[in-house]
């Protein structure tokens, strides 16, 4: 890989995905390398030329799959799952008795353990009154292979292991010995769809929770700052959001209340 496709590659990954690749050059090279002629590409050049002329393309989807990271896992950062069923889910319940339409988005989903994982807990908290309640999650990711791999929702045995007590038996049915599908029920209630955070909000309506966990450290800060003031508006007043534990945000620039590590929330006025 010359310094110029480098290059090309870094900004075409940056303007479109908002995606900082820039001091990740072993990384890129290591991820691409071994997938050039599978792609049906013999050089760099070539495979740069389509994506860029075609960024909708299968060959640009692929090629955003291969440098995302997908990393994550059932119940990853469980203290944010506590919070939210003990101290925020108790005051939705409550401020929507009325409409009963409770939105949470999942803004970078990956392979679905986390949407999954939120979705059970929804299902738990509610329990019989969960079919009076619209209360289906939007999961989104930008990785399409990822967003394949949820929506099967099939999951290796190894990984249900940190599941809280009974989870597996009221969640997941066993296809075989090595592996669990999550149960039509859950799985249902969750829309997977292909979305760029980069991209203008059109929801029709806002949120009452977003989970954007684990996806703000790939971005620059000025990307992040334009992604927080979408966030911010794509909030109800009163709404959280809930960032990985090792990112922080500004909320003097953003608006966002702090309410505890990783945890903020849009003011209720
Ligand atoms: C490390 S995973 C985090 C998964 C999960 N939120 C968690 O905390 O375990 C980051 C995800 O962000 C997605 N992503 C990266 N850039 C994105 C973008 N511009 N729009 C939407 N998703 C993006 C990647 O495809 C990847 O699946």
């Amino acid at each position: 890989m010359s310094d110029i496709e480098f290059g090309q590659i870094v900004e075409y990954m940056h303007s479109g995905y908002g995606i900082e690749l820039k001091d990740k050059r072993t990384v890129v090279a290591g991820r691409l390398d071994g997938k050039m002629s599978g792609l049906g590409y013999g050089n760099y050049s070539d495979i740069i030329r389509e994506i860029k002329n075609n960024p909708g393309g299968k060959t640009a989807k692929i090629f955003v799959d291969i440098l995302t990271t997908n990393y994550t896992f059932f119940m990853r950062e469980f203290e944010h799952f506590e919070f939210w069923k003990d101290k925020v889910l108790p005051g939705l319940r409550t401020r929507l008795a009325g409409t009963r339409d409770l939105r949470v988005w999942c803004a970078a989903a990956s392979t679905g353990e986390e949407p999954y994982t939120i979705q059970m807990i929804l299902n738990d908290y509610f329990g019989n009154d969960d079919l009076e309640w619209d209360m289906g999650i939007l999961a989104t990711d930008i990785s399409v292979q990822s967003l394949q791999t949820a929506v099967r929702g099939i999951y290796p045995t190894e990984s249900l292991s940190g599941l809280p007590f009974g989870w597996r038996e009221r969640y997941f049915k066993r296809l075989d010995r090595d592996s669990f599908q999550v149960v039509d029920n859950i799985r249902k209630q969750i829309t997977f769809s292909r979305f760029n955070l980069m991209d203008k909000f059109l929801f029709k309506k806002k949120m009452h929770t977003v989970f954007i966990r684990n996806v703000m450290i790939y971005f620059d800060n000025n990307t992040k700052v334009q992604l927080l003031k979408k966030l911010y508006d794509i909030l109800e007043p009163g709404g959280y959001m809930f960032i990985g534990m090792t990112e922080s945000i500004d909320s003097e620039r953003t608006g966002f209340e702090y309410v505890r590590p990783a945890v903020y929330r849009k003011p209720l006025i």
